[in-house]
């Protein structure tokens, strides 16, 4: 089918945009009773043991094409009025995840932390914040959750402790050279020991006394790098990993899973402007050391105790292969490969990243994200909602597994936030405005009090509670790409093969089975492919051709 299908692609004939919408897209109330009360069945067939894909005979485990919702608690739904999401607002609203469809989610770090940057700075990575809740909340979560028929994944941070975390602090008091320092990177001299950047920007090397030793920082100073070459780090992160295994959890996310460990010597970075030896191809040498190698060889060793639980690291790793890596039998089960999301929407290089994605996770199943609390969100990256609601059928239609970021069903952009209340030291607040859930601002369900970053009034026309009564929402179009995906049969097969499309667009289909999905990311309507519409992203033109910036799929 390689190139030969633009005049298939001229051939088709569909319904009406309108017709469609009737037609497939339903009410946000059959959608309702179409899945609610599927949790619990789907609790005991699948929770403890092996699924199967669609069609295929294989088992597979149940992460292989998971849909995951990454819950940023913070901004998710608060329960106590302190403006701050936590666990008991999570808990509240498993009933909305339920009918959304997805399978599991991910919970952004909750455990003790100073928040510098929003808990990705862990000052006990065996608790949890009390502005979040207790561990009793958390094991209660865990329970209802499985009731709602989701899976739980939480977020590990193996790269740095927090400033406030007992190790550092011990480390400060006690002398240069001492085993309390030997669990970070401590260096003496009058200047940094070397010219690495902070990812935040800066200095990667700070001093908490100006008599003092530089300690590394590969992102703000309250978030001290360990160092990976001392055996009692790596026992630390066994146990933390046996303690939320234990506790009912079925997987990991892996923070800065290229990050650990660190060069010999801790040469300087040669890709700065300045140096004479300057080439594209001069590695970062503050990321993916081949060492990196053996911590996740020790994290599968833990979880490899536990049936069915995964981790999928956070990957940044410019090259395929050495990418491709992380993924080796004993490492990591999943990746995020990020190519998607980096993306612009462009059909030429989106076809450029998916054949990449799929070629570098070759047997691992690829894990597709367009949107998570690091980056602007696609409705503002794209540039337009419409474009993001067809980007999410192309993920959604993709084998493998998917990963939603809370807000990106409801189509939210990015808030254009004053710098006076701007909180993150990666600037980044504009996408983790929480969620509008009903009602009148400025708390929007979210909180009865005053929100950590405020609600725009925009946001007060995208509540979840409008979004659930209107069939044309973004909201509805999530749900029932979810329901498709999850029951018909088309959602099989695992590469896609391309068919030759006009200019500006794609098309591709599951190798294997009837689903097609077509984008249009060009500047006018093109004919669709042939095949009965499931659904589209937006309304079809009144003869049926497939509108600029809009997606369908077709079996
Ligand atoms: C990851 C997280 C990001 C955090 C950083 C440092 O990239 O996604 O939010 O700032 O790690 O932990």
């Amino acid at each position: 089918m390689h190139g030969d299908g633009e005049t298939e692609l001229a051939e088709s004939t569909v319904g009406s945009g309108t017709e469609l919408a009737e037609s497939t897209v339903g009410s946000g109330t059959e959608l309702a009773e179409s899945t609610v009360g599927s949790g619990t069945e789907l609790a005991e067939s699948t929770i403890d043991g092996r699924t199967e894909l669609a069609g295929s005979t294989v088992p597979t485990e149940w992460w292989a094409d998971a849909v995951v919702y990454q819950v940023y608690v913070r901004s998710f739904a608060d329960s106590d009025a302190d403006g701050v999401g936590d666990l008991a607002g999570v808990r509240s609203r498993l009933g909305y995840l339920e009918l959304l469809g997805v399978d599991a989610l991910w919970l952004s770090p909750v455990y003790p932390s100073p928040g510098v940057d929003h808990g990705y700075d862990v000052s006990d990575p065996r608790d949890i914040d009390p502005l979040f809740g207790t561990l009793d909340d958390f094991d209660g979560l865990v329970a209802d959750a499985r009731r709602h028929g989701l899976r739980v994944i939480v977020d590990i941070v193996p790269n740095h402790t927090s400033d406030q975390h007992e190790w550092f602090r011990a480390a400060i008091s006690a002398a240069p050279g001492s085993p309390e320092r030997a669990r970070y990177h401590f260096r003496s001299g009058d200047t940094p020991p070397n010219n690495w950047q902070s990812v935040f920007g800066g200095p990667a090397w700070s001093r908490v006394a100006p008599s003092d030793e530089w300690y590394l920082h590969l992102f703000s100073p309250g978030q001290p790098d360990l160092n990976w070459a001392n055996p009692e780090v790596r026992e630390d992160l066994e146990k933390t990993l046996r303690f939320w295994c234990d506790r009912g959890v079925d997987g990991v996310r892996i923070d800065v899973a290229h990050g650990m460990a660190k060069p010999d010597g801790l040469p300087d970075d040669r890709r700065q402007p300045g140096w004479t030896v300057l080439s594209e191809d001069t590695p970062d040498p503050r990321w993916d050391a081949d060492d990196v190698h053996e911590v996740h060889r020790a994290i599968r060793s833990v979880l490899d105790r536990y049936p069915h639980r995964m981790a999928i690291g956070e990957v940044i790793v410019r090259d395929d292969e050495r990418w491709a890596a992380y993924l080796r039998p004993d490492e990591l089960h999943l990746a995020f490969h990020f190519g998607l999301l980096t993306s612009p929407f462009d059909a030429v290089e989106l076809r450029t990243v998916i054949d990449g994605t799929l070629a570098a996770a070759g047997d691992v199943p690829a894990v597709w994200t367009i949107a998570n609390h690091d980056n602007p969100r696609p409705a503002t990256r794209y540039g337009s909602l419409d474009r993001a609601r067809a980007m999410a059928l192309v993920m959604l239609a993709l084998p493998g597994t998917a990963y939603l970021y809370n807000g990106e069903e409801l189509g939210l952009p990015d808030v254009d936030l004053p710098e006076s209340v701007r909180v993150d030291p990666g600037g980044r607040d504009g996408c983790r405005v929480p969620m509008p859930w009903e009602g009148p601002g400025p708390g929007y369900g979210f909180t009865a009090g005053t929100p950590w970053l405020p609600l725009p009034a925009s946001y007060g026309d995208l509540t979840a509670a409008d979004q659930l009564e209107d069939p044309a929402s973004t909201l509805s179009l999530y749900r029932y790409a979810l329901e498709l995906r999850k029951t018909h049969p088309a959602f099989r097969g695992r590469e896609v093969e391309w068919f030759g499309a006009p200019a500006g667009c794609l098309a591709f289909r599951r190798v294997g089975s009837t689903l097609v999905c077509a984008l249009n990311a060009s500047e006018r309507p093109v004919p669709l492919p042939p095949g009965d519409v499931l659904l589209t992203s937006g309304p079809l033109t009144d003869c049926g051709d497939l509108p600029a910036n809009t997606a369908a799929w077709l079996a």
